[in-house]
């Protein structure tokens, strides 16, 4: 159950099953793509340009948390620009090689998508930066003293790069991109308009309080809310006539564990033991990877970021701490809430209640 829970939340991991119904939700055209207005603005007209210039488009740079709409952003691109494209990613590139043959497949105009692309190693990098920079590949013939090496030219093709965070990307490679656009979290009324739509396209029948409770808890991000989705719709399906009101929305995401605020088993973990284990901070997040058992990158990019925008951690130079809210929040759920090691003022009423605990 746990495990279900943390793989539904985690936005980065999918089974073959979610992965198929991914492709069906997936938006293919900017119309389409919901929320983002200030991306989509610049981008279309990033996208109108070149194609009146009948050239290959800036190399394009998306970064944001998991499950936002990065890969179908990219496809979206393509299929705008009327071309083809080939999807790779960083980890998946292991020899220069590997790249340059990719590369010269690729035909005029065509999208190379590079997920995870912070992950590309620095051979491999420099094989892209005179590709993107000048339709370029510098291939070495030889050996040793009589080594050279050779320019060879590529079509005009257009880089769609993505990854979770900027700041991971060697600043040579970032530079290369002529357009960066950074997705961020939905807002309530945009999960809500993919909820109904996905619904739409699933065949179910969501009633519009249901589908704002699945948006409600859907951590901000579309990936969350289409599962969530799926998995309301199997309970009503076994547990009622298979119409999704708002009852069988919260009973379902009850029982997968998910609580109001969206949070999941791992996160209420995560806050606990910051609150518990580390007197609510600071505490470096190495530490914390080691607590939960969970990679420092997992927690960084799939964990942190939505705790950080409901206000449920704070990042000091000193680490992570868990604030008020934190606190407030699992001190409703039932947890055992230790006085933080760092007073604030705003907490005297709290701390000093006797029923909650010592002041
Ligand atoms: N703007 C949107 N409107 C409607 N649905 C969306 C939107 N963005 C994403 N989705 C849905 O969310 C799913 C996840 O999106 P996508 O795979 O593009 O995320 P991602 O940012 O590439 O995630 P990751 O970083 O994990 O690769 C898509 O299958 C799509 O159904
Ligand atoms: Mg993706």
């Amino acid at each position: 159950m746990t495990d279900d829970v943390s793989r539904l939340l985690a936005a980065d991991l999918v089974d073959d099953a979610d992965l198929a119904v991914e492709g069906t939700l997936r938006p293919r055209t900017l119309a389409e793509y919901i929320g983002q207005r200030e991306v989509k603005a610049n981008l279309a007209v990033l996208l109108a340009a070149a194609r009146g210039r009948e050239e290959a488009a800036d190399h394009i740079l998306l970064y944001g948390p998991p499950g936002l709409g990065k890969t179908t952003l990219a496809t979206i691109v393509a299929r705008e620009l009327g071309v083809n494209i080939r999807y790779t990613s960083g980890p998946a590139v292991e020899r220069a090689g590997d790249l340059a043959a990719v590369l010269t497949a690729l035909d005029e105009r065509d999208v190379l998508f590079i997920d995870e692309i912070h992950r590309l190693n620095r051979a491999v990098e420099e094989i892209l930066y005179p590709a993107m920079e000048d339709y370029a590949l510098d291939v070495m013939i030889g050996k040793g003293p009589s080594a050279r090496s050779l320019r060879l030219s590529l079509k005009p093709f257009t880089v769609v790069g993505a990854t979770t965070r900027a700041g991971r990307i060697s600043s040579p490679l970032r530079d290369r991109f002529g357009a960066t656009y950074r997705l961020d979290f939905y807002g309530e009324d945009e999960l809500m308009a993919i909820v109904q739509r996905s619904a739409r396209i699933l065949g179910v029948e969501v009633e519009p309080g249901a589908a704002h409770a699945i948006a409600r808890r859907g951590r901000g991000t579309p990936r969350i809310v289409n599962r969530l989705l799926k998995r309301v719709r199997d309970h009503a399906q076994v547990h009622g006539d298979g119409r999704v009101d708002e009852t069988t929305a919260t009973e379902a995401m009850r029982a997968m564990e998910i609580d109001d605020e969206g949070l999941d088993s791992t996160d209420r973990k995560l806050l606990a033991a910051i609150v518990q284990k580390f007197a609510s901070g600071p505490v470096g997040v190495q530490a914390l990877a080691a607590v939960l058992a969970e990679e420092v990158e997992t927690i960084e990019d799939v964990y942190e970021p939505f705790l950080l925008r409901l206000g449920f951690i704070d990042r000091t130079p000193q680490g992570r701490i868990a604030t008020d809210a934190a606190r407030q929040h699992l001190a409703r759920l039932g947890f055992e809430i230790p006085p933080p090691r760092r007073a604030e003022p705003e907490m005297v009423g709290l701390w000093g209640d006797p029923a909650i605990g010592p002041g």
